[in-house]
């Protein structure tokens, strides 16, 4: 389809596997932008998150997180789409550099992460009762997304696809 001009960037936050890379890169390529993913970004320059996290602890994670982010959201170039890892907006520097984005919560439910994070093996924070894990976090961070939040699209019962077309008609 046509190509569309954002005249910010698009950025997709949300807790862990809510699908922000997944609709963030369908809804890029539907509309001819450009997509990164802060999570690919880190990895490409400092290895894999388990192995960050084993080496530097969470600290050492959110410091090359909120560095990467940063060079992200600041770079010079056209408008993109942007996915975030689910702690990104913990930093306050971070928060402060999305009030210049165009924000969307990822709002999911456990029923909707449960596939995704069973038997999961590449985020660390999920170790042990991955369910359990991602519920507390889920809800500890849930008021610092709707703050950020320009946006909510819950994700219960829609497929990608669907959260894909509802973004584009929400927009
Ligand atoms: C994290 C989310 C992960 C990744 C890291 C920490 C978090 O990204 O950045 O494992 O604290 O929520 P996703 O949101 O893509 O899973």
């Amino acid at each position: 389809s046509m190509a569309m001009a954002l005249d910010r960037h698009l950025v997709l936050i949300g807790p862990m596997a809510s699908g922000k890379s997944t609709v963030g890169q369908l809804f890029a390529a539907r509309h001819g932008l450009q997509f990164v993913d802060s999570d690919k970004k880190i990895v490409a320059k400092h290895g894999s998150i388990p192995s960050i996290f084993s080496a530097q602890g969470e600290r050492g994670f959110r410091e090359i997180e909120a560095r990467e982010v940063a060079a992200l959201l600041t770079a010079a170039g056209d408008p993109c789409v942007i996915s975030l890892g689910g702690g990104a907006i913990l930093d306050t520097g971070t928060q402060q550099l999305l009030a210049n984005c165009r924000v969307v919560f990822l709002d999911a439910d456990l029923e909707t992460v449960l596939p995704r994070i069973r038997r999961d093996t590449g985020r660390p924070l999920l170790a042990g009762d991955a369910a359990a894990r991602w519920t507390e976090m889920a809800e500890r961070r849930r008021p610092t997304y709707l703050k950020l939040a320009d946006l909510v699209l819950t994700t219960r019962n829609k497929s990608q696809a669907e959260l894909v077309e509802e973004l584009s008609t929400l927009l």
